[in-house]
């Protein structure tokens, strides 16, 4: 059973085990919807520049400013806008999102309508992952509630702004969750990413100016707005980047969960040794997967980083979705690329030759690796084939293969070596 933290400091987690009564328990203990009337009270600018002043950086795995992405949208068009949360939440290992849509809903809603009425948007969607039935179940039920009480629907709180807003189920596609296959699923049409430009911002769901965000993003809105961008940017630890940060981790921890921390508040070697407990059986640490199955590995010997944005991107590796995937020295990496890979493979939506074919090529190869069959050049190979996928493609989902196979085949070479030579694992 995963532990889930409980201490002061924090936005949401402190309200995960309590919330069984979604809208009367957000009124009553998280001062719902008090942002929003706070909210209507001031001008578009303004909110806009209260989410620049709090640092708050985008959730779902690229950390853009949130508020510079908000002021991206024109402030006149032709077209309706939109304000579309991503909630596919498919990258493995990440599971954030899920309970923040489990327990507290509203502050979702409450932080969707303030960015409608920032970037003058009326219409909402949440699209989410089809395997969270449970979720999307519960987000309708939320969104009932909040029309019957008059946050969503028409003239909300008395303040002539109109906002609906609609649970979209994706279909259980990797892809759907790069904004841009994800406004193509949301229209009906295939999850295959768009070139870009244009962005969103500029053209995105039926060709109307679009923000796309995450659910943690647009769940820190509300308590931005009600305390302040300053609080929310001294929330953070590390310049730059503010507010708390729920991390999943997994794997080979004593107490595997879902922490909430101060943004650049910990070291992975602290998240992982005095919050989670150490490794599992105390045994040594072979690997860390810092940031969802797609961030380049990390060795044991490079946990001593602030665990943000900036720092990991800094040693060549990423925060991304802030899901930690911890590797004890009985794991073998070979079988745990090949893994991740096949994952890839599966995903890719086959529009990018690069993408479509070498990731195929990569899982063969690793295929054979792992059941006695590589070859001495499948080192060069595998690392030609990431090298030929990286940065060739309309979306990141190519850099998501590419990373992990480049970074284990470098850092883990010698393991790999020695399932080529021996024909098997060494460790089996
Ligand atoms: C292949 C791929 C999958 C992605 N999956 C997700 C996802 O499941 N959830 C998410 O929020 N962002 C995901 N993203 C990032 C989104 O494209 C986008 O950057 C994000 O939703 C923006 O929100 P933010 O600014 O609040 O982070 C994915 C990106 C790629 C390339």
């Amino acid at each position: 059973m995963a532990e889930t933290q409980q201490q002061d400091e924090t936005l949401f987690i402190q309200h995960f085990r309590e919330s069984s009564r979604p809208l009367s328990y957000y009124l009553e203990k998280m001062a719902g919807y008090t942002a929003l009337k706070k909210a209507f009270g001031m001008s578009q600018d303004d909110i806009i520049n209260e989410v620049k002043k709090s640092n708050l950086r985008g959730r779902g795995g690229a950390g853009f400013p949130t508020g510079m992405k908000w002021g991206f949208i024109p402030k006149q068009s032709a077209k309706p806008k939109y304000l579309v949360c991503n909630a596919d939440e498919s990258e493995p290992g990440t599971f954030k999102d899920r309970d923040l849509m489990r327990y507290t809903p509203h502050v979702l809603i409450e932080g969707m309508v303030i960015g409608g009425f920032a970037i003058g948007a009326n219409t909402g969607y949440i699209y989410i992952r089809g395997e969270y039935t449970r979720e999307a179940k519960l987000l309708d039920e939320a969104i009932d509630e909040a029309y019957a009480k008059g946050y969503l629907g028409k003239n909300i709180l008395g303040s002539g702004f109109n906002f609906d807003l609609t649970v979209h189920r994706g279909a259980g596609a990797y892809i759907c969750g790069e904004e841009t296959a994800l406004l193509n699923s949301l229209e009906g049409k295939r999850g295959e990413p768009r070139v870009k430009p244009p962005f969103p911002a500029q053209s995105g769901a039926f060709a109307g100016p679009t923000i796309v965000n995450n659910v943690e993003t647009l769940a820190s809105v509300p308590f931005i707005i009600n305390r302040g961008g300053d609080w929310f940017a001294k929330l953070g630890r590390i310049e730059k980047s503010g507010g708390t940060r729920l991390i999943g981790v997994s794997g080979h921890v004593k107490k595997p969960g879902l922490y909430e921390l101060p943004s650049g508040g910990v070291t992975l070697r602290q998240l992982i040794y005095d919050h989670c407990g150490g490794i599992l059986g105390d045994k040594k640490l072979k690997a860390v997967i810092p940031g969802g199955s797609s961030a380049p590995v990390l060795t044991a010997d490079e946990i001593d980083v602030v665990y943000d944005i900036d720092p990991m991107m800094k040693i060549g590796s990423m925060l991304g979705s802030a899901a930690v995937v911890v590797v004890s020295e009985e794991m073998c990496v070979v079988r745990l690329l090949t893994r991740i890979t096949k994952f890839y493979a599966h995903e890719s939506c086959g529009q990018c030759t690069p993408c479509r074919e070498g990731t195929r090529w990569m899982e063969e190869v690793l295929e054979r690796i792992e059941h006695g069959h590589g070859r001495e050049q499948d080192m060069n190979l595998l690392l030609d084939i990431a090298g030929n996928i990286n940065a060739r493609t309309l979306c990141a989902l190519g850099d998501a293969a590419a990373g992990p196979v480049t970074s284990f085949v470098k850092k883990f070479r010698a393991d790999f070596e020695a399932h080529i030579r021996s024909g098997k694992c060494p460790n089996a």
